[in-house]
């Protein structure tokens, strides 16, 4: 993917997080990034996302927002969820599209479909089948991106993203679901370059996996169009044998 011309103005919600924070460090010279979190700090603006006038604010004249802000916990009940992931989830999908930003990015997660049988691989064409609270609010924030993008210029990619560490999970994490979901910090990063810069239209769900040998969502055609090549493979990382 070649560099765009004039340098992108990217919002990022949720920067204060761990995929923020290398989303900030590692696309932070191809982009012009203001960089938002309820946890403010001397390179982060204050944004609570159920804001919905502040988000407006910030997000004008922005090209893309990347909405990683939410209680990222599958475990959380609705009291955890109910304000970052329902009500802060609508207010910047609501605030993205009267700002008419080019692209709406959202972290969704491999959790809208953990209540398909575990020997079928996930496709990005898979209706949301949530096993907990916390995936029921990604499906609600996909059918916001899918509102936004059928009433408004602003085309979205929504990213089934699977297990973000360094490091393949290993240990208690170490489950087969976790260790086939696994999503590296590098393709992480190749990940979020090509939900933001591809030019593809109206409403996109993508899975963020690795290249991971074996893996418990497929990689096709649609991770190909917007441009995201995963490198890493979690057997790889392990070692020969393993
Ligand atoms: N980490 C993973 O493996 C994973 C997997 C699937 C999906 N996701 C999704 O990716 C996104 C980022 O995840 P993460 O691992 O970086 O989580 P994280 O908890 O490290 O970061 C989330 C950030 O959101 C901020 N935040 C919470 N409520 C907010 C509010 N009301 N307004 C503004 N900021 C608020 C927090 O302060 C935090 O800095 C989340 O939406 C999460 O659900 C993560």
């Amino acid at each position: 993917m070649g560099a765009p011309s004039a340098k992108q103005v990217v919002v990022v919600t949720g920067a204060a997080g761990a995929i923020g924070t290398l989303v900030v460090s590692r696309l932070g010279q191809r982009w012009t990034i203001r960089a938002t979190d309820i946890r403010s700090g001397p390179s982060i603006e204050h944004l609570d996302v159920v804001d919905v006038d502040r988000c407006r604010t910030i997000f004008e004249g922005a090209d893309a927002v990347v909405h990683l802000a939410a209680n990222p916990d599958p475990a959380s009940d609705w009291s955890e969820l109910e304000v970052p992931n329902v009500v802060g989830a609508h207010a910047v999908a609501a605030a993205a599209r009267d700002c008419r930003v080019r692209r709406l990015v959202l972290a969704s997660s491999l959790q809208v479909g953990m209540a398909y049988p575990h020997t079928r691989q996930r496709r990005t064409e898979d209706a949301p089948r949530p096993a907990n609270l916390y995936g029921a609010t990604k499906a609600w924030a996909e059918a916001l991106g899918s509102w936004v993008a059928a009433t408004s210029d602003t085309s979205v990619v929504a990213l089934r993203i699977g297990f973000f560490s360094e490091r393949p999970p290993a240990g208690q994490n170490g489950t087969p679901d976790n260790v086939t979901a696994w999503l590296s910090h590098g393709d992480c990063v190749r990940l979020m370059q090509a939900a933001v810069e591809s030019k593809r239209d109206g409403f996109t769900v993508v899975n963020g996996i690795s290249a991971n040998r074996y893996r418990i969502a497929e990689l096709g055609e649609i991770e190909r169009e917007i441009g995201y090549a995963p490198v890493d493979d979690a057997w790889q990382a392990v070692g020969p044998g393993e």
